[in-house]
C-alpha cells in the first residue's frame, strides 16, 4: 500500500536523495530529461505546482472574463477555482461511472458560443475519452486543455496522458504519483506558445531544507502507529488551511528546490507507476466483487486512484 497524502518513500530514500547534491549539481536537467524521454516531448517544463500550471495554460490560451470553460463536475475543487481565478466560468459537465472522468455526451449539451475550452481532468489514474473529447473540439474549434495532476504515468493508447491536448497540467506534490514535496509540469503543445511561456517561467530555487522537513513531517505522521495519534489530526488541519495562500501559489513563479528535483530523479529511476498500478488492479479485482460498488474497469487503470477511492 502506498499511504494516502504522504510521499510514497522512506527516510533512506530522503536521505539518499539529499545526500546526491553533492555529487549531482545538474539535477533540474537531468530531471527534466526523464521526465521528456518519457513523455517523448521536448516541450515540456517544470513549474511551482500543478495549479500554477493549469492557471499558466489557461492565460496563455487568453481565456479569461467572459468566456466559458466546460470541466467535469467531478473533480478537485482546485480545478473550477484556477479557473475562475483568470476570470471565466466554469461550466461543469456530468462524470461516467465507466472511468469518473468527464461523459462526452455531457460536454456537448454544454457547448455555447462562449466556450473557450474542454478541461478534461484525468481522475485519479483513469485517462478521460481523450478521442472523443478531440473530436468535439476540433468541430468546436476549441482548446483541449488536459489536467493530468493525479495521473501522471497513466498512458492512453500508450501514449502518455497530457500529451495529446493544446496543454497538459502535472503536479508533483505530496501525494501525486511522482511526489517530489512542491512542483509541477506543463507540457504545451504549439511550439511558438511553449518558446514564449519558457522564457517567462521560473527564478530562483526554493530552499531545500523547508521540503527535507515537510516530507520528513509526512513520512513521520503516516506511520501507522503515530497516524491514529497525531497524524490525521494534523492532516485534518492542513487540508483545512490548504486555500489560505492560494493567489499566491499560482502566481507563484519560483523554480522548485533542488532536493525536489533530486526525489524526482529518484521516483522516475525507480518502477513506481508499475507498482501503483499492481495495487490499484489487487483493489479493483476485491472492490468488483461487491455489488454497488463501481471501481474504474481494468483497461484504463493506471496507478494511483484507488487511495483516494478508499
Ligand atoms: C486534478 C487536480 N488538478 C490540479 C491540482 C493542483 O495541483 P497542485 O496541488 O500541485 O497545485 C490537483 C491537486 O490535488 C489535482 O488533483
Amino acid at each position: 500500500m502506498i499511504p494516502s497524502h504522504a510521499p510514497p518513500h522512506t527516510i533512506h530514500e530522503l536521505l539518499k536523495a539529499t545526500s546526491s547534491l553533492f555529487t549531482n549539481k545538474n539535477v533540474k536537467e537531468e530531471f527534466e530529461q526523464r521526465i521528456k524521454e518519457y513523455l517523448q516531448t521536448d516541450r515540456y517544463l517544470t513549474t511551482s505546482s500543478g495549479r500554477r500550471s493549469l492557471y499558466i495554460a489557461l492565460k496563455s490560451l487568453k481565456i479569461g472574463k467572459g468566456d466559458e470553460v466546460i470541466l467535469p463536475a467531478f473533480t478537485t475543487d482546485i480545478v473550477p477555482m484556477v479557473v475562475r481565478e483568470t476570470g471565466a466560468m466554469p461550466i461543469p459537465a456530468d462524470a461516467q461511472l465507466e472511468d469518473y472522468n468527464i461523459d462526452p455526451n455531457s460536454v456537448l449539451d454544454r457547448i455555447s458560443d462562449k466556450t473557450k475550452a474542454i478541461l478534461t481532468v484525468h481522475t485519479i489514474g483513469c485517462p478521460s475519452d481523450l478521442k472523443a473529447l478531440k473530436d468535439i473540439c476540433d468541430d468546436h474549434n476549441i482548446f483541449l486543455i488536459e489536467d493530468a495532476a493525479s495521473a501522471f504515468g497513466a498512458k492512453y493508447n500508450n501514449k502518455p496522458v497530457g500529451t495529446y491536448g493544446d496543454f497538459g497540467i502535472i503536479s508533483f506534490g505530496i501525494g501525486k504519483s511522482i511526489s517530489m514535496g512542491d512542483g509541477g509540469g506543463l507540457i504545451v503543445l504549439d511550439d511558438e506558445l511553449f518558446k514564449r511561456i519558457k522564457d517567462t517561467t521560473l527564478k530562483e530555487y526554493k530552499n531545500s531544507g523547508k521540503v527535507f522537513l515537510k516530507i520528513f513531517g509526512s513520512i513521520m505522521l503516516s506511520n501507522p502507529q503515530l497516524y491514529g495519534i497525531v497524524g490525521c489530526r494534523t492532516k485534518d488541519m492542513i487540508v483545512s488551511h490548504q486555500y489560505d495562500n492560494y493567489t499566491e501559489e499560482i502566481i507563484d513563479d519560483q523554480d522548485i528546490s533542488l532536493l525536489s528535483y533530486a526525489i524526482g530523479i529518484q521516483e522516475m529511476k525507480s518502477e513506481i507507476f508499475e507498482r501503483r498500478r499492481k495495487i490499484a488492479l489487487g483493489y479493483t479485482e476485491i472492490l468488483k466483487k461487491f455489488d454497488d460498488v463501481y471501481p474504474p474497469m481494468e483497461k484504463k487503470i493506471a496507478m494511483r486512484f484507488i487511495r483516494d477511492i478508499l
